[in-house]
């Protein structure tokens, strides 16, 4: 039979396949640091003539941020768009990383070999399980199932800038049917195809008091302390049931649907399990959610940076002159980001006391996505996941961003399948980033059974 073909040539290429993703892990393509735009440009470089060795028609699209790689082939059947990201997170902190992030390496890990190495997992391993599926397809068959658009961008750990201008301009070429997207995880053993994600606001708050740092015993008691304001209005963020007091900040926010809730329900999700393995043990958020809800389908305000005063060895006694805090919020249901950057801003500037000043950043806005589960597509596609891994596939939440999802729909007005193969002990932004080889194999043979079943 044509697929067991093919899947058996992804078995024996397998090695190959590795070889190839971990040459693309050596190509430090971060995004936010402009001292890597090369990198960047090398790996873009790279995916283009990858891509073009397997008979598509590839090129980097230049923006005035880091390159996209647009590959076009096949004909016939549906018209498919795979999206993934070749940019990575910056590895700091370096000193925390067992062996060199850019120099990946094969390692036992937890359940069986793992792939070690900054973007293994986030998102080259990943994207990699496509373009490495359509090489099989394409060296059995000597040409693709369908029509496909193969997309990738590389600003999207740094808040994708160049993306929507480049979706407006370059809509013709990549509206497809629908939108295959590698870049989330499984559920636990569980293979899973991702139908909300949540969106994200970016904000950063200077608050200014004094024009020097001062002796705290000589000012300390009668000059304004900007860390004690910031601290208060950070402190003031939530209520005492976890709830977030932004004016406002709850309008979009949908009820969980009981079928969401009941289909989540089944998935067992054991808290205790998920933390224990960071070191936790208690969930933290809103009074009455349950722990899925808190990640999947409630919205978030977190500090993800705080920086004022005196922080070296030893003890200063000062009154710091600035004192600042990076924060981000995760939006669910049809919450507006720039409605709620703005009450935000308010809400803090009414706490700003005399001989105080305040000053923002904008560090990215984007509306949580909802996938319409009932195109054909998400059935063909969960029932051709299932028999890869032989267990039910199921449709679950993620708490991350994936910003491009509703770009998508808004721009090109399409709908994405969310289905990736990382692993919650991946690491991703973390040290140590792995991915494993069984995520990696399985995740190439479940793309080739994907296209297969869509194409059919
Ligand atoms: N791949 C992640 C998001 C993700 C991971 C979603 C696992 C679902 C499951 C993505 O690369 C990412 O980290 N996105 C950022 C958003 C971006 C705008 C910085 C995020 O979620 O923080
Ligand atoms: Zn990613």
């Amino acid at each position: 039979m044509t697929l067991d073909a093919v899947l058996s040539r992804v078995d024996t290429d397998f090695d190959a396949s590795v070889a190839r993703l971990m040459r693309l892990l050596e190509i430090p393509s971060i995004s936010t640091d402009p001292a890597y735009a090369a990198d960047c440009d090398a790996a873009a470089a790279w995916l283009a003539e990858d891509l073009t060795g397997i008979g598509l028609t590839a090129s980097v699209r230049p923006t005035t941020g880091r390159a996209m790689v647009v590959g076009q082939g096949g004909d016939g059947g549906p018209h498919l768009l795979f999206y993934g990201h070749y940019d990575v997170q910056p590895a700091d902190p370096l000193a925390l990383w067992d062996s060199p992030p850019f120099e990946p390496r094969i390692e036992d890990g937890p359940r069986g070999k793992v792939l070690r190495g900054r973007g293994a997992a986030d998102d080259k391993g990943q994207l990699m399980t496509f373009v490495e599926a359509c090489r099989a397809w394409t060296a059995v068959h000597g040409a693709l199932p369908c029509r496909l658009t193969v997309f990738f961008e590389g600003e999207e750990e740094s808040g994708s800038p160049s993306l929507v201008p480049f979706l407006k301009d370059n809509a013709d070429e990549l509206s497809a049917d629908v939108a295959l997207i590698c870049d989330t995880d499984m559920f636990d053993d569980t293979p899973a195809i991702v139908t909300q994600l949540r969106g994200l606001l970016g904000e950063e708050i200077i608050v200014t008091a004094a024009n020097r740092d001062l002796h705290s015993g000589h000012y300390g008691g009668m000059a304004a302390n900007p860390a004690r304001v910031l601290a208060g209005i950070l402190a003031g963020l939530h209520d005492d049931r976890g709830r977030i007091t932004v004016p406002g900040f709850y309008d979009g926010v949908p009820p969980l649907d009981p079928m969401l809730r009941a289909q989540w329900d089944e998935l067992g999700f054991v808290p205790g399990e998920f933390l224990g393995e960071v070191g936790l043990s208690q969930p933290a958020g809103e009074e009455g959610k349950s722990p899925l809800e808190m990640v999947w389908s409630e919205p978030t305000c977190e500090i993800n940076g705080m920086i004022s005063g005196y922080t070296g060895e030893g003890f200063k006694t000062v009154l710091p002159a600035q004192a600042s805090a990076k924060l981000s919020f995760r939006l669910v249901g049809t919450q507006d980001p720039l409605a709620i950057r703005e009450s935000f801003r308010a809400m803090v500037r009414d706490q700003i006391p005399p001989d105080c000043s305040v000053e923002f950043r904008d560090h990215g806005a984007s509306p949580a996505s909802h996938m319409r589960t009932d195109a054909p597509a998400f059935e063909t596609a969960r029932q051709a996941l299932s028999r890869e891994w032989e267990r039910e596939a199921a449709f679950i939440g993620a708490g991350g961003s994936i910003p491009v999802a509703g770009y998508f729909q808004t721009h090109l007005g399409m709908d994405s399948l969310l289905i990736g193969f990382g692993r919650s002990d991946d690491a991703i932004h973390s040290p140590n980033e792995k991915y494993d080889l069984a995520s990696f194999h399985k995740g190439i043979r479940s793309w080739v059974r994907i296209l297969a079943a869509l194409s059919a």
